[in-house]
Parts: C-alpha cells; structure tokens; sequence
C-alpha cells in the first residue's frame, strides 16, 4: 500500500460542520448521561479533530472558543491545504493543522487534550491504523476527557455489503480519478440490480443506497466506497478496542438515541434496559433499531455524578433556540417514529427562551408547576435539541465576526459550509439560503430588500434555484419561491439568529 494505506486520496472530502463536534454538545450528552464533562473555565481547553478532511468543524469551533486551543491532523495534504487557508481567513490564531498520519502524530509531542473527536474515520482506516488512533487516545486524550468517535456499523451495513464490495471492485477495474470509478461501479450496481440479481433484491438497504447514489456528490462516494479499507464495525467491537486506552462508553452524541421513545417500541426498550452491561445494551439496541451509523462519546476517568451533582450541573447549561419561538413545532420526528411533546411545560421553556439563551436552571423555574422542575425543563430542551430547534451552548462571548464574514462571503459557492461560528462556543448549522442572507444583514428589513439581494448574489455567483429537484424557471416563478422562502427565513429563523448574537439585534423605535 502507499502512503495512504488504501485510503482514497485523490478525491476531496466535503466541506461540512458537524454539531455534534461541538463541545457544549458532548458536555451535554455526557452530563445528561451522569458523567463529568471537562473542567472548561475560562474558556480554556484543548481540543483535537483526527482525520480532520477541510476542517471546517474545527475551524469554526475554533472561532467560536477563542480562549481555547486547537489541532486539527489529516495526512492528506489537500485537506490540511484548505483548513489553513480556512483559519487564515477567519484570523484564527488558536487552531493548527498538522499534515501527519495517526502513527506519525503519536511519535510528536502534542500535549493532553480535553476532548478528542474523529467524525467519519476509523471504520474506514485498517485494524492497524485504528490500533494507531486508540494509542493516539491512550497517549494524548487527559484524565477526565472526552472522545467523540463516529463510524458505521453492524448490523445496518450488512445489507449494503454487497454493493461496496461490487462497486470497489469494478472501480479498481477502472482508470481514471477515483470519483469517476465510484460512479462508474454505482452503474454497474445499478444493471445488476436491473436485471434482479438476487443478493441486491434480497437486500432493502441495497436496493435503496444503487438507487439513490446518484443524489450524493461524488468525491464522498469516493471517500465512502472505493476505500481498500472498510470495515463496518459491531459497538462491542469498537468498546474493546478502545478499553486498552481506558475509555468508557458514555452517551450517543445522537441524543435522540439516548432516548429509547424515539428509536424502538416499549417492548423492546424493555428489553434493552433489562440487559446487564452497557455492551448488551447498545448491541441489543442497535439489533432492534438496524443502526448504520454510530456517534459515540466516550470518558476516560470522567467522574460518574451523584443525581444532585448532576442536576446542579445541568442547571448551569445554556439553551439556545435556532427558530423563532413562533416557529416552533412541539413534534419531534426520528426514524420514523414521532414523539408528541406539546405541553404546557415544553411551551414554558420556549417562552423562556424568546429573550435569548437561557441556563436549564432558569428554564425550570418557568416549570414551576411540575412535580420535578428540572426534569421537565430538561425533558423539553432535550427535545428541543433532538428536533434541531435548538442548541446546547455556553454563556455568549464575542462573535467571531471575521470567521463569518469570511463563512459568508463564500455563500452559494460549492466550496460553501453549512455553518457559521457563534459566541456560544458551539457552530451554528445554516442552509445555503439562510448563509446568503446572513452575507447582508443590511437587507434583512422587510421581505423585499432581502429577496433581491438573494436574487443578485446568486446571479453574481451564477447560481439556479430549485425545488424538490426542478430548476425554477421564469420571473413569476421566481418571485414566488423567493418570497415563500426569504419569508419564512425572516419569520422563523432571523429573530433567533439575532438572539444567536449573528446578527446585531433590532433596536426598539425610539
Ligand atoms: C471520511 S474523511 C472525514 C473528514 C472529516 N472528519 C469530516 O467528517 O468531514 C476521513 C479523513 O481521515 C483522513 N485519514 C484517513 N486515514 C488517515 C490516517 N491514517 N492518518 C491521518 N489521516 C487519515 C483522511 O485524509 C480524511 O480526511
């Protein structure tokens, strides 16, 4: 193998923020499971992201935590290439990106890190490059500090087996860059399936990933498929592997998968409780729910908390709203199943929350009225998160204005994230519309004046609208779907942005 170990490195990685990197995130999930999340007074912690592809996740976390300090490694040249010149355009001074392998970073001397995360990598990499990330932790993650470890798993990827294993073969069959190979080895999956091969008919999850391939870009097909490493793993697997560096499951940082309500039914929720060891747990939960994906937030040491520490603790944590409150729906929907959670308390908390962030412990005093004001407090915010309505954040700082400017500037281009920094120590998620509008606060007064200054960035950037697929043709047409969409940005987004501290906020009429 080369320098890569079979990984594809002729294909950049997407550009995206990840919420769940963020650290009020993982403080959140592993407070809400009982477990001490790291000591972040004063703003100050060192965070590291492994196998940090363009680096947008840390670079905007860096932006939002300008007191702390972070490292971001990937071996691929390109990648470190762009997060530099992503930082350098913010005016970060507190993030560095090391073009190292796993084994190489853990022959340097970084230092100990408060958290560690890596999104998408290690069942992606080779048994001994996974070896080469636990020595990683082992070496570098502090006493007491979190790891976020993403990957895909078993038992959801079994169906999916056979099309990697066809696509990855036909592509190395083929010449050429690596995404013309994946898209190449998706048509032949796609004949198969045509002329009903029985492996790709037996399997739903086949059938479903050949027929919608063509809907993701292609270099993350590269990334995704034609890696000579793949391996899908089982939770338990990945639990013992990472016991050698003394990390201890935690939490889902999917915090709807926290929640057994929302991803399988009472009975076999039962049943997963039931099971002695948290190993069961998780693997009898991921049987029952088919899981593919896992993000796991691992401890090393983290104290485990009484139940009044913890509350004490909780209450300290701010919410933060991402829609106005008018624009709140008290529904949360996962994997098709639906959690109802309109009740009086869940609407005390958003009501609370309409003047800005707010900690827990504030919004339980608005559940006055509940047997347990925390709880329910808790409860409403935790769905409130699941539903992507809010965020878990820190007390506000200043906002990063460079970082977003820059974020900004870039709206509506390809190479565009899908995020902008806050003062909240956390990325807030954005559409593209919604990253074009925040280019000109300044138009954002009345519908009008926002939907053309829409209209000319995107005639600027040679953009097209479309909706559900269709390119949106005519003036009528056009006017239409940008007042319908500029409106509904203006109604149930902008008052909370301005909350958010990303836009300076409406001063009252004098
Ligand atoms: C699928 S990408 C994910 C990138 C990023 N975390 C994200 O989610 O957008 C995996 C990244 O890990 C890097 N990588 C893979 N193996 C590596 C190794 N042995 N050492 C360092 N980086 C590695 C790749 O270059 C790539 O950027």
């Amino acid at each position: 193998m080369n320098w890569s170990d079979g990984y594809v490195s002729d294909a950049e990685y997407t550009s995206h923020y990840y919420a769940e990197l963020a650290p009020p995130h993982l403080d959140f999930a592993a407070l809400a499971a009982g477990v001490m999340p790291p000591d972040r007074s004063g703003g100050r912690f060192r965070y590291c992201e492994l196998g940090c592809g363009n680096g947008m996740s840390t670079t905007i976390l860096a932006a939002s935590n300008p007191d702390a300090e972070f490292v971001g490694i990937d071996f691929m040249p390109v990648h470190i290439a762009n997060s530099r010149k992503a930082a350098r355009r913010g005016g970060l001074t507190n993030v560095q990106f090391r073009e190292l392998s796993f084994a190489d970073a853990c022959r340097e001397d970084l230092g100990q890190f408060d958290y560690i995360v890596a999104h998408g990598v290690y069942s992606w990499i080779t048994p001994e490059n996974r070896a080469e990330m636990v020595d990683f932790y082992r070496k570098f993650l502090a006493p007491g500090g979190l790891v976020y470890l993403s990957y895909n798993t078993y038992p959801g990827w079994l169906g999916i087996s056979p099309v990697q294993k066809i696509v990855s073969e036909i592509a190395r069959t083929r010449h050429g860059r690596s995404t013309e190979r994946a898209l190449a080895g998706f048509d032949f999956a796609a004949r198969l399936l045509k002329s009903k091969a029985a492996t790709l008919e037996l399997y739903p999850g086949a059938r479903q990933q050949i027929e919608t391939a063509r809907n993701w870009p292609a270099n993350y097909l590269a990334q995704e498929y034609l890696n000579e490493a793949w391996y899908p793993l089982y939770v338990t697997e990945v639990m013992r592997e990472l016991a050698p560096a003394k990390l201890e499951y935690v939490a889902s940082a999917t915090l709807a998968e926290n929640d057994l309500r929302l991803v399988v039914s009472d009975e076999l929720a039962a049943t997963i409780r039931e099971q002695p060891t948290e190993e069961l747990r998780q693997l009898v939960k991921d049987i029952s729910m088919n899981a593919r994906f896992r993000r796991d937030v691992y401890t090393r040491g983290g104290r485990r908390l009484s139940g009044l520490d913890q509350r004490q603790l909780l209450a300290e944590r701010h919410v933060a709203l991402t829609r106005a409150p008018e624009a709140i729906t008290y529904r949360v929907e996962h994997l098709g199943r639906s959690l109802n959670f309109d009740t009086p308390h869940a609407h005390a908390v958003v009501e609370a929350l309409a003047g800005g962030p707010a900690p827990l412990g504030r919004l339980a005093a608005a559940c006055a009225g509940a047997p347990d004001p925390l709880s329910a407090a808790l409860e409403a915010a935790q769905v409130l998160f699941i539903s992507n309505q809010a965020l878990p954040v820190d007390e506000p700082r200043l906002t990063p204005a460079q970082m977003n400017e820059a974020l900004t500037s870039a709206a509506l281009e390809d190479s565009a994230c899908n995020a902008v920094a806050s003062a909240l120590g956390t990325g807030v998620p954005v559409t593209p519309l919604e990253m074009a509008l925040l280019s000109v606060p300044g138009s954002l007064g009345s519908l009008e004046t926002a939907a053309e200054a829409l209209r000319d960035i995107a005639n600027r950037k040679g953009r097209v609208f479309h909706r559900a697929g269709k390119r949106i043709e005519g003036e009528e047409a056009l006017a239409a779907f940008l007042t319908e969409e500029v409106g509904a940005t203006l109604r149930n987004r902008v008052p909370a942005f301005r909350k958010l501290g990303l836009l300076p906020p409406v001063l009252p009429e004098a």
